[in-house]
This record gives C-alpha cells, structure tokens and sequence, in this order.
C-alpha cells in the first residue's frame, strides 16, 4: 500500500516513521517534507496552502492512502476535494474543520452542546468588546477568530489592554482577516493537556494523552510558540479521567457536529485546561498535534495505518491501539529569535551521533539537505525525541542527545516536563 502524508514539520516526520514501520506499507510519500523527512520517504514539491497543488500531487502519485498534517489544507477543503474524487483521505471535512478554523464556531458549538469551556464573547467590532469587557476581570483572554499559527491569543492583564489587542486584531493590522471577529474569554488556571482521539464520525478512540510547552522559554515564560517541546506518561492522566474525558468532552463533539449534519472524522484533538472546576476546553485543533504526536507515536506499539483505516471506515474502536507503558519526551530545538524572525542555513551539527543513541528519534521540522549535511530552514528546526522506562530517565536520555547536537543560534527550553517531575 502507498501512503502519502502532506506537510511538513516534526508531526509529518514522526508520521512517516511510524508507517514506515506498518506490515502492509510498501511506499511512504510525503509533499514536501523536509531534509530529515525525505530521508525516510520520497519527497515531491508541494505548496500546502493550494487545493490545486495537492491535487496534482496525489494524480501524479497515485496513493491508496492519503494523511494531511497540517491544518491550512483541511480548512481549505482537501478531505472535500479528495473524497469527490473517490480518494481515500484521512481527516475532517472542511465543515467539520471548523472546530479548529474558527474559534467563535467552536465555542459557540461548546455552548449549544454543553461541554465546559472558560466564559466568553464573540465580539465583531469594538462597539461588541466595549460591551461585553464589564463582564470580565482582569486578565482577560484575547483570541482572533480565524486561524493564525498559535500567534492568535492574547493574555491581556487589564482591560485597557484587551481592548487595544481587540482594536489591532479587529482593524485587521495584527493578523489580517484572522482577527477580523475577536472572542474574548476568561482566562482560566491549571495545567493544559492535549486530549487527542480518532473518530470515525461516531465512535471515538482516545490516544494517550500529552503535555505541550507553548511558551518558547524557560518557566513559560514569553510569547507563545507553535509548541517548543512535549511529554507523555502512562500516569499523566488515569483510566477514570481518561474515561470522563471520553464522555463528557470528545464523544459529545463528535456527537453533536453528526447531529448538527458536519460529521467529524479524523483527529480530535482536545486542547484542555484541567481547572479547580473540572476539565475545561481551551481549542480543537481538527489535527495531529505538532510536536504531542512525536512523543504519542513514540508510545504507540501498535500499527498506526490499521487505526487511521478504522477511522476512514467507520468501525473505530479503543482496541485500535496497544500504547507502551513506558514515558517519552520531545524537546524543540529552534532557531534563535523564533517565532520572531531567525536567520536559516545553519549547518546542524552532532545529529548522527545524537540519533545512534539509545531509544532516540530525531524528527526534523525545518531543515533542508544539501550535500549530505543538514541546514536550518525554519523556525522550529528539530524535535529531539526519546523513549525510556520512566519519565526521569526519558528526559535525561532527551536532554543528552540535545547537548550533542548543535547549529548557530540554537535555542531549546531546559525545562520540558520539569512540573511533572517535582511533582
Ligand atoms: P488556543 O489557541 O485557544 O489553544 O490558545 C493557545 C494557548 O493560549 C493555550 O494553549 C493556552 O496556553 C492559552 N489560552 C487560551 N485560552 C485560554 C484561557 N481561556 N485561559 C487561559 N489560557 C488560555
Ligand atoms: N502543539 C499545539 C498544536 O499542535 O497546535
């Protein structure tokens, strides 16, 4: 079977290595890829942000199985587009999507279905945000509606502030259309966690859970990235919470968007805040996660492409996956800057050493390969990976194989999965 997955960060890299490893996966495609990517799998020129491009990819490959990573195509319609065509393709429609491509759909869905998310408002001018901050205290939370690469929320600490993030957002001048309708929302405490499952539209299987790092320093501290590292454990959540999340947060979504007439297939991915009041959700992404996938997959002992078919046909169940009980990490090497603006075309350094180390997987996000060494080309350039019998020693093992590997302006945080230790 030839499977062709789209994108092409750390996510899309652990992906392929994880269906490389599939019995009945005799091909791995991936559009584009990156340097490390196409090591591992045959790359071909694409540009995710166009249907057109993607469709032509898949009519000159030809593969029986199509996995999408990254967000943009699915909002766009790809799964739409593909399935037309009677191309097997796993993921949300573009309806389905909107759990994820617009933030004032979602918490309006959380509403109608009553599923627990934080207070808010769907404010689409500032005449709504005057209105509605009288309703808030202080810090209140900021969002653009519309897709903006985790650089779409604002933790303003004073109303004066929210409302001049609300002003730039809605003038259009901080993300262009994205920020055309604000919703502001209360700002909730705890610690997050990255719910994800597989639905077949009506059924869901939970993965194991993960801890993301959003912040890009030390002791969450600066602006918020795309994510600069992650962990999972067997205990980071138990069987009763795992169930209760089952029950009262995924499976009502994908109950509800059937009964609302846009069934949800793919990943669901729960973006959670575990608060005093219970479990509470923060976003749905309608996708992998980016980097929670590379440490889940490093736990997943089972066959990936068996359960992504489950959910293509509609037979989705929790025996889909057998995960490992032992912890894995992932740490976030990026370019200095980052996601500010970064130089690229650092020659990486330590990476053959670094991935002959044990239990370790290094996924590339943004590199390109020339001559047989690897350059920086992105803002998060590596997701250095690893697997051992516990957390401690996960981390250990992550943290030596980061300290060999070296490139011009590197910046990692030294902190993944530091609460959960002391704790
Ligand atoms: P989102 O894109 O909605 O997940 O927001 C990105 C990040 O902003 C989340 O991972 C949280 O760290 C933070 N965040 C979003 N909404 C809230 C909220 N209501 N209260 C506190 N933090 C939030
Ligand atoms: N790590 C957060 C995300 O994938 O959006």
């Amino acid at each position: 079977m030839k499977v062709l997955v789209f994108g092409s960060g750390g996510r899309e890299h652990a992906l392929v290595w994880k269906l490389r490893q599939s019995p009945r996966v005799s091909k791995v495609y991936c559009a584009p890829g990156n340097g490390g990517i196409c090591r591992q799998a045959e790359c071909a020129l694409a540009d995710v942000k166009s249907l057109d491009s993607l469709l032509s990819v898949a009519r000159q490959l030809k593969p029986d199985l199509t996995i999408v990573g990254p967000e943009l195509p699915l909002t766009l319609g790809v799964v739409d587009e593909f399935t037309t065509r009677g191309w097997p393709i796993f993921g949300p429609t573009k309806a389905a999507a909107r759990l994820e491509s617009s933030k004032s759909f979602a918490k309006s869905f959380l509403q109608r279905h009553h599923i627990p998310t934080a207070h808010y408002a769907i404010c689409n001018s500032m005449d709504d945000v005057i209105d509605a901050l009288p309703h808030f205290s202080p810090p209140v939370v900021v969002k653009a509606d519309g897709l903006a690469a985790g650089k779409g929320v604002v933790i303003a600490k004073s109303k004066e502030e929210a409302a001049s993030v609300a002003t730039e957002m809605l003038s259009g001048r901080m993300l262009g259309e994205a920020g055309s309708r604000v919703v502001l929302e209360e700002c909730l405490e705890g610690d997050e966690l990255s719910f994800l499952v597989f639905s077949d539209g009506e059924r869901v299987a939970p993965l194991v859970a993960a801890q993301d790092h959003k912040r890009v320093g030390d002791g969450d501290t600066g602006p918020n990235t795309g994510g600069m590292g992650a962990y999972s454990t067997a205990n980071l959540i138990d069987d009763q919470m795992r169930d209760w999340l089952v029950n009262h947060i995924a499976r009502p979504v994908v109950t509800g968007m059937k009964d609302e007439g846009s069934e949800f297939k793919g990943v669901l991915y729960c973006g959670l805040m575990m608060t005093a009041r219970g479990p509470m959700v923060l976003e749905f992404n309608c996708r992998f996660g980016d980097p929670e996938t590379q440490p889940i997959l490093m736990r997943l002992d089972s066959d990936l492409l068996e359960a992504i078919e489950a959910s293509i046909e509609g037979r989705v169940s929790d025996g889909d996956f057998r995960w490992s009980s032992e912890a894995s990490v992932c740490v976030v090497m990026s370019s200095g800057g980052y996601p500010g603006t970064y130089d690229t075309g650092k020659k990486i350094v330590g990476l053959e050493e670094a991935s002959r180390m044990e239990g370790i997987n290094i996924f590339h996000a943004g590199t390109t390969e020339r001559d047989g060494a690897f350059y920086t080309s992105g803002g998060r350039v590596l997701g250095v990976t690893a697997r051992a019998a516990d957390l401690p020693a996960a981390v250990k093992r992550c943290y030596q194989a980061v300290f060999s590997i070296g490139f011009e302006g590197a910046h990692y945080r030294t902190d993944i999965a530091a609460r959960a230790l002391q704790k």
